[in-house]
């Protein structure tokens, strides 16, 4: 039994960073940031608010979108590099906030890649048969570990969150076919934040040399990105017999959107085969590949039945590609997991 999508949802927070808001807080230009890397703005989480509030949010939306109440989720998988703290995981605080009953749940660190590790964690429990009823949540609160004086990085990430619901298809018409995921530790070097672990816990130390901030290395991610998407995507359609021209969409981690750009034409896809909304939120890491999927979903620009290649790459490095077929009927039409 293939694990398919029967519910998508987004939240994010209402304030705005704009490229001109940010020209007033490090040597940067909106000129500079489009052209490089096709953002104008993000969002902005209340700093009295943690990652779990957006989880919630985009839960429960995806729930609802299901037909489905929070007290028949079985396990609940938040992929984020950013959790309210430490311990508990960010997955028990949302657990409690949704109202969700008797279930399980837990973190995944993927970095930009975590919500693809989640959705290919959950569709296992579905496969085996057992759970009926899986939700996969992608969210950073990126604003909590971003320096407001790095110009390198500050530009380019936000805060927001994207949920889905996995259950089974019995058709077997929908839902996970297949994936290609990959971990290679020499990434460690230049993606990164060394402060708050067990290696280097706070200190005055840490705090005063800014260890506790995200640093990376953006010129080799960026090519590594670049090579590894494509690769895992190329293998991924060879090994399924699936052609580009096959695809409805490729819903891409929206890092930058040159990245994007230089994927897609390496697979041979058009323009409109290509989902991007990173212009009015940047790089929300685990949650840019529920957003995007939620925003396509009721964009319509995929129905029930449609191939979709999802991509990421980021921290570890980790990076991979998912192959599905879309399980959801389209907004305002009936669907849902009850209907099967
Ligand atoms: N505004 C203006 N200038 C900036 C800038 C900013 N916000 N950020 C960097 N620059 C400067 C650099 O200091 C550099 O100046 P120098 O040549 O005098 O040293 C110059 O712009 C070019 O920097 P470079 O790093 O070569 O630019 P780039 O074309 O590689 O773009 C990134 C930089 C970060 C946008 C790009 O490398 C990238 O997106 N990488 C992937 C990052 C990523 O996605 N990380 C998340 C994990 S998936």
């Amino acid at each position: 039994m293939q694990a398919s999508i029967f519910g998508v949802g987004h939240w994010a927070p209402e304030r705005r960073l704009t490229n001109q808001d940010l020209e007033k807080m490090v040597d940067t230009n909106d000129e500079w940031i489009t052209t490089r890397t096709g953002i104008k703005e993000r969002r902005i989480l209340e700093e009295e608010k943690g990652v779990s509030h957006m989880c919630v949010r985009a839960g429960r939306q995806a729930l609802e979108r299901a037909g489905i109440g929070p007290d028949t989720i079985e396990l609940i998988i938040v992929a984020t590099v950013t959790p309210d703290m430490p311990v508990p995981a960010t997955a028990a605080l949302a657990q409690r906030e949704l109202g969700a009953g008797a279930c399980w749940g837990f973190d995944i660190n993927g970095g930009c890649a975590g919500f693809l590790c989640a959705l290919a964690v959950g569709a296992q429990f579905i496969e085996s048969g057992r759970h009926r009823h899986v939700l996969v949540i992608g969210a950073d609160k990126m604003s909590a570990v971003l320096d407001y004086t790095d110009r390198n990085t500050c530009v380019l990430f936000g805060d927001a969150a994207g949920a889905v619901v996995l259950g089974p298809d019995p058709t077997d018409e929908t839902g996970i076919e297949d994936f290609r995921m990959r971990l290679d530790g020499e990434g460690a070097a230049f993606l990164y934040m060394t402060g708050g672990g067990s290696l280097h816990p706070a200190t005055r130390e840490t705090v005063d040399q800014r260890m506790h901030f995200v640093r990376q290395d953006g010129r080799t991610v960026f090519k590594k990105a670049v090579n590894g998407m494509t690769g895992a995507s190329s293998d991924l359609l060879a090994d399924n017999g699936v052609s580009p021209a096959d695809l409805r969409l490729l819903i891409p981690h929206q890092a930058n959107l040159r990245i994007i750009d230089a994927v897609s034409k390496k697979l041979g896809l058009r323009e409109d085969q290509v989902m991007v909304n990173i212009e009015k939120y940047g790089n929300t890491t685990a949650a840019t590949i529920p957003m995007a999927m939620s925003e396509a979903w009721e964009e319509k620009r995929m129905r029930r039945g449609d191939r979709l290649l999802l991509s990421a790459f980021g921290a570890g490095f980790t990076w991979g590609s998912l192959l599905l077929t879309w399980g959801m009927e389209g907004p305002g039409d009936s669907g849902g997991i009850k209907d099967l």
